[in-house]
């Protein structure tokens, strides 16, 4: 491992079937305003909106609501919580949803004591946040995204249709606690559920995809793969496999909490190519990862032979006996297709609404980033799109 580098992670997680009950524990802990702040509405529907009112309502908690977050959350409904929040004086932002809601809400956190122009500052700008902060907590509906514990906030400028994901280096940023009760997953639809699998399991491959020393980050991404693999089979069988669910959960969050980053130069190219897409055409996140990955694996496959050879064997079990490494590393991304093709996640972009002539326009909202084996350039840029249409 070679490098140096600085290891926090603040998030006190509560994880397991009774992990709600742990709300009762963290709400004392701050003020008595809250925002509660949720998507739209399954929470009413599954019964979770109903117990955690009622923890709020024990604790004589003030609670303000800002419900409606959707997928993708916009700048619009951003400006909208600020004032909400503002007016409530808020003491705690209280999310309670998928990756959206919990992205949502740390953009709120940072945003309604900040007195420039959110956007410009923290999505554009990429500034760090020099005001107060109101602490978030989170109660995680959907797995996927790593959000519950790390600092990441992306959030969809629906005027410019520019979809940005800041990941904040200042860790006050990540949420104070996160409740994670694989029981509340159990409502997901099953699209919702693999577009999640392929989130975890990508979020690990643009971590692991960079570099070239031996680094003890690769050793725990194979282990945390290959316990998504396993437990995606299960839970594609029988989605209310509680085991299988739980451990999804967990490697989702170890995915995303910054630990498999440490001595990587972590790559995040897939990600850039996805947001571009989600951008122009709000497609689920999970979904416009799988579209784009393999045309932009096979692309990059010469230039990271190496670790795609040890991916080959390492987490899909591919043989070496008789092969070239181009084989071997070949084979570890056919078996990958495979696997993609039998969660039954989206592999073609024109499914999600890329298009010939919107390329153009997806190709131009491309962030490069030049951590993994290749800096793309933007006739590649092009090319990786056209393949995934
Ligand atoms: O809005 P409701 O009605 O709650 O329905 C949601 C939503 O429609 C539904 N859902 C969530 N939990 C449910 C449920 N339905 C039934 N039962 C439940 N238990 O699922 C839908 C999707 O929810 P969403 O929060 O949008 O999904 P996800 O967790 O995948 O979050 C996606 C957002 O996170 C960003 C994505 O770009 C996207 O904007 N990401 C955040 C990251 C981070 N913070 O580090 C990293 C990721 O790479 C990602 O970019
Ligand atoms: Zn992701």
């Amino acid at each position: 491992m070679l490098g140096n580098f600085t290891y926090c992670n603040p998030t006190k997680l509560y994880f397991g079937a009774d992990s709600l009950e742990y709300l009762n524990t963290e709400l004392p802990k701050y003020g008595d305003n809250v925002v509660l702040v949720y998507g739209g509405g399954s929470i009413k529907r599954n019964g979770l909106y109903d117990a955690v009112c009622e923890i709020l309502n024990k604790q004589n908690k003030n609670v303000a609501e800002i419900a409606g977050v959707m997928p993708n959350p916009t700048l619009a409904k951003l400006r909208e919580g600020i004032g909400i929040a503002r007016n409530h004086h808020a003491d705690l932002i209280l999310a309670v949803g998928g990756g959206s809601v919990c992205d949502y809400s740390k953009a709120l956190s940072v945003s309604v004591h900040c007195p420039d122009d959110p956007w410009e500052k923290y999505f554009i700008r990429f500034e760090e946040p020099d005001c107060e902060l109101i602490p978030v907590g989170c109660v995680l509906t959907m797995v996927g995204t790593g959000s519950e514990m790390n600092a990441g906030s992306v959030i969809t400028n629906q005027d410019t249709k520019q979809k940005i994901g800041h990941v904040f280096a200042d860790e006050a940023v990540m949420p104070k606690f996160s409740i994670l009760n694989p029981m509340v997953t159990m409502t997901l639809p099953y699209e919702q559920m693999v577009s999640g699998i392929y989130d975890i399991f990508n979020h690990i491959c643009e971590q692991y995809f960079s570099g070239e020393d031996d680094c003890t980050s690769d050793y725990i991404s194979e282990g945390l793969m290959r316990s998504v693999i396993h437990s995606a089979d299960v839970a594609v069988q029988n989605p209310q496999d509680y085991e299988a669910r739980s451990n999804l959960m967990w490697t989702a969050t170890w995915a995303l909490n910054t630990l498999v980053a440490k001595g990587k130069s972590t790559d995040w190219m897939v990600h850039m190519l996805s947001q571009a897409i989600g951008g122009v055409t709000n497609a689920t996140h999970g979904m416009t990862l799988a579209a784009v990955s393999l045309p932009y694996y096979r692309h990059i496959l010469p230039y990271g032979l190496h670790k795609f050879k040890r991916f080959a064997v390492n987490v899909w079990g591919v043989s070496t006996e008789g092969k070239s490494d181009t084989e071997i590393a070949s084979e570890g991304l056919d078996c990958m297709e495979r696997w993609m093709r039998s969660l039954g996640v989206t592999m073609h972009s024109r499914d999600l609404g890329a298009t010939e002539q919107n390329l153009g326009r997806i190709a131009d909202c491309v962030i490069t980033m030049p951590g993994g084996y290749k800096v793309l350039t933007r006739e590649e840029i092009e090319q990786i799109l056209r393949e995934s249409l």
